[in-house]
């Protein structure tokens, strides 16, 4: 692909569409936007555009069409995929000005929002009118939800309310010929042709700039419990999630912790502690909620029953607000306590849910082979484990060229589980050498194909789900 660079005329069309102040190329804004959450990557952009309209957004890509310049769309840079970055040069697009929530509508359940809102923030607002968003990914506190809608985020409650794409009813897209449409309808169903709304969903904007979003909403849950539960066994751990469920209970997270992510969250946060007895290997977080205090406790005894069938040490059951939230500030952020002690690079498998404790059987056994520590977390009653892989004293060489093999050993594992090689953070330009492992050449070459209606002059966001040919 021949793409031009970014020049002075280039520059002086983008200060007149959306405002001089608007346009960035000095050192600073160009290294600040060369990375996100993702270990080891940087890509400058040649300029950071910072645009605040729909119309805005369609005059730039109508013009990077016709000059063949790459446009990278970014929000607030939590991706850990390099889902965002320039890694083909170009501009990149941050659609933080685009920041207002535009309407709630509490007669039918939906709020139209921009997308460069933080999701906690979003949230937080429709709680207050009693209304609940539940999609809540790890990095909510500074996630803007339009790159949960271009990634489908999860998050611990997909368990019991789903992901991104159940809650999006309709989106307003920028096309990367500077086109406008709306994807869908504000419906709760919707039966008519080709479903655009959700291709957009989970396309890391490839296909299109998000530049509204309805989604469904649902009352808030007045309750909830929360309990912490420590085994001797992290394949236990694993069979007990299946044994809930197959108890007749949906809790809204079932989450699992590996010891040794306690151990460095506990560490990193200084003012969380949770017992730790010397013998337990891993610990699932549950949560029941609902509106009916009675109901969720007969749950929790219910669950506390099954997971009494299983090598399970002392429950803990949160007796507060405080300690609610101290242990979800746990979960949360194990990632970035992990990030912070090592070079690390982190997987995001997903199997069946029973399927769990081979998983984990398996990724042990991988890093054995390969001489890796890894520290698992993640979304238990998804099937959906991360894997953070450390590099310890392992040469760069290794690193680079070793590791690599052991990662691979693990997806093809996933893949023969029926499951996939990333459940919630997307492929974007990271995981792209991977993707052989879960879809054929045939495969890629339909999703190229479909790239290409939308997207021509392949421009949007280009090297990112497949390599740009
Ligand atoms: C989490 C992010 C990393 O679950 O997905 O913490
Ligand atoms: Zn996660």
């Amino acid at each position: 692909m021949n793409y031009k660079k970014t020049d002075a005329d280039d520059l002086r069309f983008f200060q007149s569409a959306i405002g001089e102040a608007f346009v960035y190329t000095d050192p600073a804004a160009l290294e600040k936007y060369s990375k996100d959450e993702t270990d080891g990557c940087s890509f400058a952009p040649e300029a950071v555009l910072k645009p605040r309209t729909t119309q805005e957004i369609s005059t730039i890509l109508k013009y990077c069409h016709e000059k063949h310049i790459p446009v990278s769309p970014r929000a607030a840079g939590t991706g850990l995929s390099a889902n965002s970055l320039c890694v083909l040069g170009g501009i990149m697009l941050s659609i933080e000005r685009m920041n207002s929530i535009l309407q709630i509508d509490e007669r039918s359940l939906q709020v139209t929002t921009e997308p460069g809102v933080i999701t906690e923030a979003l949230q937080n607002t429709l709680q207050e009118k009693g209304l609940f968003y539940p999609v809540d990914p790890s990095s909510r506190g500074s996630s803007f939800i339009g790159g949960n809608v271009a990634c489908n985020s999860g998050g611990p409650r997909a368990v019991k309310y789903g992901v991104v794409k159940d809650f999006v009813l309709n989106l307003e897209v920028v096309l990367p010929t500077g086109e406008i449409m709306w994807t869908g309808a504000n419906t709760l169903k919707n039966s008519t042709g080709y479903n655009f709304t959700q291709l957009f969903v989970g396309s890391e904007g490839t296909l299109g700039i998000v530049t509204k979003i309805v989604l469904k909403l649902l009352p808030y849950p007045r309750h909830n419990n929360i309990m912490l539960a420590p085994f001797k066994s992290m394949e236990d751990a694993g069979a007990a999630v299946s044994a809930v469920f197959r108890a007749g209970i949906v809790p809204s997270c079932i989450e699992f912790m590996e010891r040794d992510a306690i151990t460095y969250v506990m560490n990193f946060l200084g003012d969380v502690t949770v017992p730790l007895a010397d013998d337990t290997q891993a610990t699932l977080l549950i949560e029941v909620d609902g509106n009916d205090l009675e109901l969720i406790q007969k749950d929790c005894e219910k669950i506390y029953e099954v997971l009494s069938t299983f090598d399970v040490g002392e429950i803990l059951f949160a007796d507060s607000d405080a300690q609610k939230t101290d242990l979800w500030r746990m979960r949360r952020n194990i990632a970035y306590a992990v990030k912070k002690t090592n070079v690390t690079v982190e997987e995001d498998t997903v199997v069946p849910r029973a399927d769990l404790p081979e998983l984990l059987q398996h990724i042990k056994a991988v890093g054995k082979k390969y001489n890796f520590r890894s520290v698992c977390y993640g979304h238990a009653g998804d099937g959906n484990v991360h894997v953070r892989i450390l590099k310890d004293e392992l040469s760069d060489d290794y690193w680079k060229n070793e590791v690599p093999k052991g990662i691979r050993e693990i997806f093809e594992k996933v893949v023969e589980l029926k499951g996939t090689i990333s459940g919630e953070h997307g492929i974007g330009w990271f995981q792209i050498p991977y993707m052989d492992i879960k879809f054929s050449k045939e495969q890629i070459a339909l999703m190229r194909g479909i790239k290409k209606v939308f997207d021509p002059h392949h421009i949007l966001n280009p090297g990112k789900i497949f390599a740009t040919e």
